[in-house]
């Protein structure tokens, strides 16, 4: 800790060249199991095969009626906001500071995305939702960023309350629990990504969660048209005469993805038992480290640890910027160290402040114009956020280790980076 900051000349506290973190684990097993599914079938039409086993095991591991795979979270949130009929002019109410790809398939349904800025903890604040439900609300939407729990029983009766429908993006937070309860249960729907880095993998891939029979049977009609739709709507039912089109999109999973999945479902305990304990020791090595300020979980609640958070307080380093902060920490070899980029408030981006220039025909949308400034709370959350990988296996905690010497060198040298 003697030596200089690396920024500066001195020797960096880990040397250790390449990545330092990846994501899924590919083991022998998950291999076998896509080599396998090549020979058994690389199109699925309706609900058999690997995906049938996906969508059951996951099904059950939430504890809901259905799962519904999709080829993304994106296709998937698509397809639960239009299973849950939202339409045009309706006012869905999504956290400000999330993944686009929460509120962007809104767009698409020409219903409008009303933002509401978060709370300390990065997730998106009951009282700020409250005050942004007008007549013309019908849904309220939660992330639970980077795998930490939004305060989904509080959501759940201010929803209840006005007679809402509560959704979930789980996209960061696959197996993440309040009391007991895994996210992705509370509401009508809940959407994830399994996309590369994601807790639960598919490489690509996403699914719907619901306990509602008819959200299911439209899941199905927006998203897997003909065969599976004309073998699981009732012959009974209203809407099976649209079997054959359903709406028209096809958004299936691949089945190699799917097999993947599955295989990688086995492990998700065990994957997340382990980056617990992980957390704890960096929250733990971190939390009286001045300038950082670690994640607070209430004690029944159980995080996906998607990445571990910090907040960057400069006021407790000399005003230090996070900038430089940061660029001390990467110099120091934290390759791993990241400031989330296109995970930003979403009123920095142009899509936002604009969407009538690309969504011509949205009249509508001529009143959406979110400006820098209007989520002071999630503006200043990710500006100040520097995220960390969270590992899962014994023989990685010396590195998870070395990450915390190397923020402790940085912040103890602190001075040597003004000016
Ligand atoms: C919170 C959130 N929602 C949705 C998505 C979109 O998922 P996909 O990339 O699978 O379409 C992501 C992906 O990063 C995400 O982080």
């Amino acid at each position: 800790m003697n030596s200089p900051l690396a920024l500066l000349g001195g020797e960096p506290v880990i040397r250790q060249p390449g990545q330092h973190f990846s994501w899924p684990p590919i083991t022998e097993q998950s291999k076998k199991a896509v080599v396998e599914q090549l020979g058994e079938n690389i199109s699925i039409y309706d609900r058999s095969g690997v995906v049938a086993e996906l969508e059951d095991a996951l099904a059950n591991y939430f504890g809901v009626k259905h799962a519904v795979s999709m080829s993304s979270g994106t296709a998937a949130l698509h397809a639960a906001y239009a299973a849950c009929l939202i339409e045009p002019g309706d006012e869905v109410i999504v956290p400000a500071y999330t993944f686009f790809a929460t509120a962007t398939p809104l767009l698409h349904l020409g219903a409008i995305p009303v933002l509401a800025d978060c709370d300390e903890t990065g997730n998106i604040s009951v009282t700020e939702v409250a005050s942004k439900i007008t007549p013309n609300t019908v849904a309220i939407v939660a992330t639970h960023m980077w795998g930490i729990p939004a305060n989904l029983p509080a959501l759940r009766a201010l929803a209840n309350e006005h007679h809402l429908i509560l959704l979930e993006d789980g996209s960061h937070a696959h197996g993440a629990s309040l009391d007991g309860q895994k996210v992705g249960s509370f509401g009508q729907a809940a959407a994830f990504s399994m996309n590369g880095p994601k807790p639960l993998s598919a490489g690509e891939g996403g699914f719907v969660l619901t306990s509602d029979d008819d959200t299911y049977f439209r899941l199905l009609l927006f998203a897997h048209y003909n065969k599976r739709c004309r073998s699981e709507i009732p012959s009974s039912h209203t809407l099976h005469r649209f079997a054959v089109t359903g709406m028209g999109l096809k958004f299936r999973i691949h089945p190699l993805a799917a097999a993947f999945a599955l295989d990688q479902l086995t492990h998700l305990d065990e994957y997340l038992a382990g980056r617990a304990q992980v957390a704890a020791l960096l929250c733990n090595e971190l939390k009286e480290v001045a300038g950082i300020s670690v994640p607070q979980l209430p004690s029944k609640h159980q995080a996906a640890w998607y990445g571990l958070p910090l907040t960057y307080v400069p006021d407790e380093l000399g005003g230090i910027t996070v900038e430089r902060f940061h660029k001390a920490l990467l110099a120091e070899g934290l390759s791993e160290v990241d400031r989330p980029d296109s995970t930003c408030p979403l009123n920095q981006l142009p899509l936002f402040q604009c969407p009538a220039a690309l969504f011509t025909h949205q009249r509508e949308f001529a009143r959406l114009r979110y400006q820098p400034g209007g989520f002071p709370v999630a503006e200043l959350v990710h500006h100040n956020t520097l995220k960390l990988p969270v590992w899962h296996r014994e023989e990685d905690v010396p590195l998870a280790r070395a990450y915390v010497r190397g923020i402790q060198k940085v912040v103890e040298h602190h001075h040597d980076l003004k000016g």
